[in-house]
């Protein structure tokens, strides 16, 4: 089967450490493996306006850190093309007709959708648009015949409504247009779902609780130093807990054995850290500096390149130009084909 690759992210700020295990490390080891016959990102600027309408400016002015972000996580522009979602107004066209397929009960009951309605609390006044939004995506997913779709687990559900989707498409149309995707999830479990400082949620921009991947050496320290650990933890010698221990669960997401050798060679692994640290006598001073060390190993070529990168920042503008206009050629032909599958071929026997 040909494996096309699509995945996306709204502009609404720099991307974090919960982006980044939760897809942008399956997206980079997607773009090694190779074998595939198209990748695609998606900065989904149109699903960031769908609560962003009074701000548009916060949306336009993150695409560029967005793209600037995967560029300097190790995105490669010659094997995954980069395109803005408003710049292939095809998208826009297909949600028009998948709208008439979905109802609003469906709509309503996406966990997503309604996690999300709740933290930004609408109440009565829900744009349309918002909850519509998970008919856009599929429009995103299906346009380009997606196979793959590298997501947090938050994700899942839009996945499931592409699928529900497609099906009811092809039914009511009687022709098969479109190839059906998966949802590709990290192989950790904290990964795909990563938890913010506080420990309260999932790492999430509007929470305030992210490391980014843009922050500064002392920013990241600063912002280890603070979280969240296990409260009845008080003096070194207490036996700890690890379980919805925010820094072990971070050590569970990016701790390789390696790092014990570089940085903390008493002990073989995570395993060993742990159980000192459930038996009590290990500080929470110690296992912060440890995974401080972690993060900034990771975070240094990160921040290296994003400063090469912000230096020709109209290169990036006319990257994402071209890739929009040929993702919009692709977008053309499936809906072509969307349309005649529906019979809106009104034009078939007119002689040009
Ligand atoms: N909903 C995704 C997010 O909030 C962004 C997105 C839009 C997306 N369209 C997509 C992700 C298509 C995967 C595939 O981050």
């Amino acid at each position: 089967m040909k494996k096309i690759i699509l995945t996306g992210d709204r502009p609404t700020g720099n991307l974090h450490l919960g982006h980044y295990v939760g897809s942008v490390a399956n997206r980079l080891k997607l773009q090694e493996e190779g074998g595939y016959e198209k990748f695609y990102i998606m900065i989904a600027d149109t699903q960031a306006l769908t609560d962003n309408a009074d701000n548009v400016d916060k949306v336009k002015n993150n695409i560029v850190q967005v793209a600037i972000d995967y560029l300097s996580a190790g995105i490669d522009p010659n094997k995954v093309d980069i395109f803005i979602q408003s710049q292939v107004p095809e998208l826009a066209e297909m949600t028009m007709y998948f709208m008439n397929l979905v109802t609003v009960a469906r709509l309503n009951r996406n966990p997503t959708v309604k996690d999300e309605l709740k933290l930004r609390g609408f109440n009565a006044s829900i744009p349309v648009g918002f909850l519509c939004y998970p008919i856009s995506q599929a429009a995103d997913i299906l346009a380009f015949g997606t196979t793959i779709v590298p997501v947090g687990e938050d994700q899942l559900p839009m996945i499931e409504q592409t699928r529900e989707i497609l099906r009811t498409f092809h039914s009511t149309y009687g022709k098969e247009v479109f190839a059906a995707p998966n949802a590709l999830l990290p192989e950790k479990k904290v990964c795909g779902r990563l938890v913010g400082l506080d420990g309260a949620a999932k790492m999430s921009k509007s929470l305030g609780n992210c490391i980014f991947l843009k922050d500064e050496p002392e920013v990241v320290k600063q912002k280890v130093m603070s979280a969240y650990t296990d409260p009845n933890h008080i003096k070194v010698t207490d036996p700890g807990k690890v379980e919805g221990n925010v820094v072990f669960e971070y050590l569970d997401a990016f701790c390789k054995d390696e790092h014990f050798g570089r940085y903390l060679p008493e002990y073989a692994n995570l395993e060993e850290l742990k159980a000192h640290y459930r038996k009590g006598g290990l500080g929470d001073v110690k296992i912060k500096l440890f995974l401080n060390n972690i993060l900034q190993e990771l975070l240094e070529p990160i921040r290296q390149k994003r400063k090469e990168l912000e230096k020709n920042i109209d290169a990036i503008y006319e990257m994402l130009f071209e890739n929009s206009k040929k993702a919009s050629e692709v977008a053309a032909k499936t809906l072509k084909n969307m349309k005649d599958a529906m019979g809106l071929d009104y034009y078939k026997f007119l002689k040009k």
